[in-house]
């Protein structure tokens, strides 16, 4: 199934401008995205990286309305916040542009206006919700009521919250505007639909024939829209934010989010290579490959390349959609509106220099199969005792070593011992099944054989012991540090992907760089870093026109450059080359750091379980069936003073009361104890229904029963005359 391409186009879905990105977000698309484009531009392929914001749709205008601001304002705040994200996690796109800029304007309406020109698009009538208050069609998103599965009040008429229940705003009781609170009535207004039925047959053979090696979710999830039938699918609607219909007569009108989102991956590539773009997206010699989150399959696997193939002239089709599933944060789904996630931008902030930690364990844990959970103790885990104790020990216990014996120049390799041999013989070994993992979008898997090999190495470093070993022989000694000093450039190429902070870190250790690998942010130029054999990573010099991300090189163009040829080899730095001092390039997390984190959560979890409480509380019991007046009048109710009260023993909920009836003194059995103490209730006048014919409760005789008052919650109080009257006193 693999082509010969020459080029690499990956897509990260563009996340909606209406809020923060979080570690959900982040593990589903844009971290695998980044180690898959890290690990090309190490092997020296030409690659282009190319997400933006998705500034359309409508929960950015409710946003809007909520905070009283324009659609604008909010996309503007998030497009930022969500941009130096990235750069802080070291996701550094090609361009991260917006929906909302000119280009894209432009650009999607020509998209539009083309399809319409040939045809392309049904045009369909239809009944939808309209405001007659505020003269304007209603986005299901924005019409409340009752939700029909579970009651619940707030329900939108796509989704109630409470339950989680897919609705229509047809199903909503007592559907309301949100804009005006009016009542909305249907209006007929007609839109453009694409029609995915006559792609059906298309679809099918390029997806359920030719890609039976995507993902098993994805594969699934396309076969089952296939199977299902696909209808026609409406790409405009009735709004004032979006890409106006640019078409006579269609005011009001924009285009429907998921058909201008999309387009705006092009948009973004025309905008950072004006005179180039094509070849990204015309060329049959481009892999291009879209990493998204499951919720955005259809769009990315149906809906987008039937748009593409609708308008021809060459643009391609992804070769693969690598999609995750969700990520859980402590046993519970991640929630924006719930406000249980952990932001990316608050963990830049709380956690300063431990970008590649959370890329490392998102990666660990990474939802690729199935959903998986990320928890803060985890994390704590896999920090302390794989980051730090493994990877961080080696390299620092190598270095330190290399320093105090041979003054932090690289010592000469003498013969080598079979275990010298066999540590170098593992990474040739892992090095193969990386690549595999990578290449087959199993990052999961890749990240443990990128640790493999700082597992080799502690392992190495400590069978060997050059500390002890340079007691007696230092030919040994240089031999030990020679291989040591080999493998730690191997991780400072093998992690390059997972974790770029550290790797960096560890290349200005040794005194090496990766600055031969391709940037386009530099403008249109191609530079490839190829590696020969036998000449190990020589000093050379990188022309000055290529492009350089300054910061991963010590050596301002004159360098010992890395690249992905060299890992595993036996000769990747040269004895005599001289090494930095050691730095750690991990710091334990401590339990104080952890406990912040969950005790927010807690906190969270504790306001959440309080409202819903207070919403629950509210619930009213509907009305009982008639009774007749006669009915009534059999109960014989009065007030009645405690004289005593005890605990029943061995139960929970049971006290039991001796009252003051006016007519006798007598035992009532309650379920109150949940809610009085015994010593609450001596002494207070209640209300009961004293002919309830007597029960045996705990073996002990109860006549009558407590009046009691019991709200939505289940909490319940007693009922108490407005003022204190003489016990007997009749009530009805
Ligand atoms: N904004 C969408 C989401 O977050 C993704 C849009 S991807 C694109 O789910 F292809 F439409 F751009
Ligand atoms: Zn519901």
């Amino acid at each position: 199934m693999s082509k010969n391409y020459k080029r690499t186009l990956v897509t990260c879905a563009l996340p909606y401008a209406n809020g923060p990105v979080h570690i959900g977000h982040l593990a589903g698309v844009y971290v695998p995205a980044d180690i898959y484009v890290r690990y090309l531009r190490m092997r020296g392929e030409d690659v282009l990286y190319v997400c933006g914001s998705d500034e359309h749709g409508v929960p950015i205008t409710i946003k809007a309305r909520q905070q009283g601001c324009t659609p604008q304002d909010i996309v503007d705040k998030y497009h930022k916040i969500i941009k130096d994200s990235f750069t802080g996690l070291g996701i550094n796109f090609d361009i991260y542009g917006r929906t909302s800029s000119e280009v894209h304007d432009k650009n999607a309406s020509e998209f539009f206006r083309k399809l319409y020109d040939e045809g392309k698009f049904v045009t369909k009538e239809s009944e939808q919700y309209y405001d007659p208050e505020a003269k304007t069609f209603l986005a299901d998103r924005y019409i409340v009521g009752t939700c029909p599965k579970c009651g619940a009040e707030g329900a939108y008429g796509d989704q109630c919250e409470k339950c989680g229940s897919t609705l229509s705003p047809e199903e909503l009781i007592n559907p309301k505007s949100k804009l005006s609170g009016a009542e909305p009535i249907k209006k007929k207004t007609s839109h453009w639909y694409l029609p995915l039925d006559q792609y059906e047959k298309w679809l099918s053979e390029w997806i359920l024939d030719g890609h039976k090696e995507w993902r098993s979710n994805v594969y699934g999830q396309c076969k089952s829209w296939i199977d299902g039938g696909l209808q026609p699918r409406a790409v405009s609607r009735d709004l004032d934010w979006g890409v106006p219909v640019p078409v006579e007569g269609a005011e009001g009108k924009v285009l429907y989010v998921w058909f201008d989102a999309p387009i705006g991956y092009i948009s973004n590539t025309q905008e950072l290579l004006p005179n180039s773009w094509n070849k990204w997206w015309k060329s049959e010699d481009t892999k291009l490959v879209h990493f998204i989150g499951k919720d955005n399959i259809v769009f990315h696997c149906i809906v987008f390349p039937s748009m593409l193939k609708a308008y021809g002239d060459g643009y391609i089709l992804p070769d693969n959609v690598p999609s995750n599933e969700f990520l859980n944060l402590e046993g519970d789904k991640i929630s924006t509106s719930r406000n249980w996630a952990v932001w990316a931008h608050e963990y830049l902030e709380q956690f300063p220099g431990k970008e590649d930690v959370m890329r490392y364990v998102l990666t660990a844990n990474a939802p690729e199969t199935k959903d998986n959970d990320f928890s803060w103790k985890d994390f704590q885990t896999r920090n302390n005792s794989e980051l730090v104790a493994i990877f961080g020990n080696f390299v620092n216990r190598a270095v330190v070593l290399t320093h105090k014996y041979f003054g932090g120049k690289v010592p000469a390799c003498g013969e080598l011992l079979d275990v010298d041999k066999e540590a170098l013989a593992e990474i040739p070994v892992l090095r193969a099944s990386l690549e595999k993992n990578i290449e087959g979008y199993h990052f999961r898997e890749a990240l443990k054989d990128a640790m493999s090999i700082a597992r080799v190495g502690n392992k190495y470093i400590s069978d060997t012991e050059p500390w002890k070993v340079a007691k007696t022989d230092m030919d040994r000694t240089a031999t030990i540090l020679n291989v040591c000093m080999q493998i730690c450039a191997d991780l400072a190429i093998a992690f390059e992907p997972f974790t770029p902070f550290a790797a960096e870190k560890l290349r200005k250790m040794l005194g090496v760089c990766v600055c031969a690998g391709v940037d386009h942010r530099k403008g249109e130029q191609e530079t490839v870093n190829t590696y020969k054999e036998g000449e190990g990573a020589a000093l050379h010099t990188v022309s000055a026109d290529a492009p350089q991300p300054a910061s991963a090189c010590p050596g301002n163009g004159k360098c010992v450059c890395l690249s992905w040829d060299m890992l595993g080899k036996t000769d990747i730095i040269a004895a005599g080359h001289e090494v930095g001092a050691a730095e750690l390039l991990f710091a334990k997390i401590e339990d104080d750091a952890i406990q912040a984190q969950l005790d927010r959560l807690d906190t969270i979890r504790a306001e959440r379980e309080a409202a819903a409480k207070a919403e629950a509380a509210k619930v009213v019991a509907p009305q009982k069936d008639e009774c007749s007046f006669e009915d009534f009048e059999k109960m014989d109710i009065r007030t009645a003073t405690v004289l005593e009260a005890e605990r029943v023993p061995k139960t929970d909920k049971l006290l039991k009361l001796t009252i003051d009836t006016g007519i006798d003194k007598r035992t009532i059995v309650s379920g109150i104890a949940e809610y009085y103490t015994p010593e609450e209730m001596v002494g207070k006048q209640i209300c009961i229904l004293a002919n309830l014919a007597p029960r045996k409760i705990r073996g002990i005789e109860s006549k009558g029963m407590i009046l009691m008052a019991r709200q939505g919650d289940g909490k319940m109080r007693f009922v108490t005359p407005q003022e204190t009257l003489a016990n007997g006193a009749q009530i009805g």
